[in-house]
């Protein structure tokens, strides 16, 4: 089987998450969260997450250089041999470019972009009522899909936190700041012949169903 390389793009709220953990457990490859990886070390207080922090927390983009960093570390280890799913990154032209330079001395090629867009009314209420597991970074909804038990994550049983950058004045910053420095990606993917767009105002299942459909063969 031809190795799966996947980039999930997309504004923040959109679902990114929710269907990355479903298709990477589902296709047996590395869910490579950058989102998540950030918030690992912030949480351990690492220099890395000190010097991320502060952006993080205000809802703006951790400089580039870290952020690439951080993937080419993460795609080195062993497990990214047999493709990966890119959650989250590249989210500026300049980290799309870093991302093609590291590819290009693997020998590898992006399988597919999936593209998820919803209006913002929609990501604003799901950034508004999501709860994650900071343990193994599955994400709820206190209205569309609560957890079994209130504050407990189904999956490892962890105490379920809001994030900090899920705040209402942070959420609009965030939306912000997609727009002028991550949806010019859009673009440039399709230039690439890479992108497939993914309604994601549906369901989960709904969307988890139009993904499964982009990626046949
Ligand atoms: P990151 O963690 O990547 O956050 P984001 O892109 O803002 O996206 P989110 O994780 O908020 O949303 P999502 O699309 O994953 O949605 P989810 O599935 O959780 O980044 C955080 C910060 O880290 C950035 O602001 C930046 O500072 C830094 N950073 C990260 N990567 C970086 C990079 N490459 N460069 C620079 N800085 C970087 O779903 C949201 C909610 O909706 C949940 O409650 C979920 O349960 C619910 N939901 C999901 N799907 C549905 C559905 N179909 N119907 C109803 N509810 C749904
Ligand atoms: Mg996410």
């Amino acid at each position: 089987m031809m190795a799966l390389r996947l980039i999930f793009l997309g504004p923040p709220g959109v679902g990114k998450g929710t269907q990355a953990v479903r298709l990477a457990a589902l296709h047996r490859i590395p869910h490579v969260s950058t989102g998540d990886i950030l918030r690992t070390e912030v949480a351990a207080g690492s220099d890395l997450g000190k010097k991320a922090r502060q952006f993080m927390d205000q809802g703006g983009l951790v400089p580039d250089d870290l952020v690439v960093a951080i993937v080419a570390r993460r795609l080195a280890l062993p497990d990214c041999e047999a493709g990966y799913l890119l959650d989250g990154f590249p989210r500026t032209l300049g980290q799309a470019k870093a991302l093609e330079a590291t590819l290009a001395q693997r020998k590898e090629n992006i399988s597919r972009v999936l593209y998820f867009s919803a209006p913002d009314d929609v990501l604003i209420r799901r950034l508004s009522g999501r709860r994650a597991c900071p343990k193994c970074h599955a994400n709820y909804h206190v209205e569309t899909l609560p957890p079994k038990q209130a504050g407990t994550c189904d999956r490892c049983g962890s105490a379920l936190i809001q994030r900090k950058d899920d705040l209402p004045g942070t959420v609009r910053q965030r939306l912000d700041v997609y727009k002028k420095q991550t949806e010019e990606l859009v673009r440039h993917y399709a230039a690439e012949k890479l992108l497939s767009e993914i309604d994601s105002t549906g369901t989960v299942d709904l969307v988890g169903a139009a993904v499964e459909r982009a990626l046949a063969p």
